[in-house]
């Protein structure tokens, strides 16, 4: 079946459970400001720096997420690019990067937007989003009215005192989305969003919502800033809003050392809907056009984009997957499931090509990844990639198994686990 040499699958679980997932960032310094879940742990990143002989490195994160990569790589001295589609994501990137905040005048600036709160300030705002409300239309919605209006009034403090302080626009917007699931009528589950318990009497004061902002400001971000080294590079002028498909061709050819990225996995989930309290409520989208684009720029690792018919990638493993996903195309629950399997390794296809350019002779990547399983096929992720990436010229160093992952309930009685690992290619 592989037309490549496969790489034998070394076991680095030991090394790697608890890094490969971001839980451990949870509570650390400037992690805390708004934890993610879907990204690796800050010590992934380091040990793979630290693994890598030169000590001069430029570096790239194509799918930064919360930016884990160019934070730590900036921490340890290297240069790194890093791009992110989601204007919320990159939101969090850029305030965790940013190192000229001063401690002093933060303070300051969050007793300017305590005394507009004092002040009963009054946003004026539309949230077109059509459930973030109650109306007569529905049986659900996302806020009850004083939590929505409390938190829009915060917003629009931030906007004031962001006139006369814009560098601390961004740490203020995230600070501030990172309490706004808690005072909604949802919380986040996987890629979905599910309604609390009990949620329509569940009702939130504006004097706890504001309350809560201003602790978070001061109790987490303060002493955050406070602790903030020096270091040689500001990898926030490497970062870049934008769809890394397009992004890749402003590096420099032959530049880069080392690329360390996990993109989204193939798992039907669209980001998009994931963080769409906060691209709705922080003013990232302001209607549904500006949802449809967002997820356009996308990579295609979700159902909710029509793709159309798509080239097939340079890989036997998946034209012999995707034929048995197939057979099973009266129990589709979205007929988009094929264009986005082809989809989702064209994107990487394309994504390789374009590297092997931008990266030295000898400079290598290092690629999390977990399969997926669609109606019992399992999808094998990180072999389709060893094989476009042998195609394309690459050397494939290792496979490093990373966890096993239990697979939902619904998938258990197929496939009970999927494998989750670290592809090191190397460009020779
Ligand atoms: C698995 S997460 C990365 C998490 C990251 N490693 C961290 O530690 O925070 C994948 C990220 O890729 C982003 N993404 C998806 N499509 C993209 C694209 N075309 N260009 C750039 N970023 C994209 C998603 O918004 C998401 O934040």
């Amino acid at each position: 079946m592989l037309s490549y040499n496969a790489t034998k699958i070394i076991d680095w679980s030991s090394e790697y459970l608890n890094y490969v997932s971001a839980v451990k960032n949870k509570g650390k310094s400037v992690n805390r400001w708004f934890p993610i879940l879907e990204g690796f742990s800050n010590s992934f990143v380091e040990s793979i720096i630290r693994e890598q002989t030169s000590t001069e490195l430029v570096c790239l994160d194509p799918f930064s997420g919360g930016g884990t990569t160019p934070l730590v790589a900036q921490e340890l001295g290297a240069k790194c690019y890093s791009f992110e589609v989601s204007p919320f994501m990159s939101q969090v990137c850029r305030a965790k990067l940013r190192k000229d905040y001063k401690a002093d005048e933060f303070l300051y600036v969050v007793g300017l937007i305590r005394s507009l709160l004092d002040r009963d300030i009054k946003h004026d705002f539309k949230i077109g989003l059509k459930t973030i409300s109650k109306n007569q239309r529905l049986k659900k919605w996302l806020y009850h009215k004083t939590a929505l209006e409390s938190l829009l009034n915060i917003r629009k403090a931030i906007d004031v005192v962001g006139l006369e302080f814009p560098k601390y626009i961004d740490i203020l917007y995230v600070a501030l989305g990172s309490i706004l699931l808690q005072f909604s009528n949802v919380f986040r589950d996987g890629k979905a969003l599910r309604y609390k318990d009990n949620w329509a009497k569940k009702t939130y004061k504006q004097k706890d919502i504001y309350n809560t902002f201003l602790d978070k400001c001061i109790n987490s971000v303060f002493s955050d800033i406070n602790a903030i080294v020096t270091s040689r590079y500001n990898n926030l002028d490497f970062f870049y809003n934008g769809d890394c498909r397009q992004l890749i061709d402003i590096i420099e050819d032959g530049s880069l050392d080392l690329v360390i990225t996990s993109p989204p996995y193939l798992n039907s989930r669209d980001y998009t809907d994931s963080h769409m309290i906060e691209l709705w409520v922080l003013g990232h989208v302001l209607n549904y056009e500006d949802v449809r684009l967002l997820r356009r720029k996308t990579m295609r690792s979700h159902v909710q984009v029509k793709w159309g018919d798509l080239p097939l990638p340079n890989s036997k493993i998946l034209e012999n997957r995707l034929s048995q996903v197939l057979k099973y195309e009266e129990k589709f629950w979205n007929k988009n499931i094929p264009s986005m399997i082809t989809g989702y390794f064209c994107d990487l296809e394309d994504i390789l090509r374009k590297l092997k350019t931008k990266i030295k002779k000898d400079g290598k990547l290092y690629i999390n990844v977990a399969n997926s399983s669609y109606f019992g096929v399992v999808i094998e992720t990180d072999r389709i990639i060893e094989e476009i990436a042998s195609n394309l010229g690459y050397t494939i160093n290792e496979i490093r198994l990373a966890r096993r992952i239990k697979t939902s309930s619904q998938q258990y009685e197929e496939v009970k686990w999927l494998r989750e690992t670290v592809i090191v290619l190397q460009n020779k």
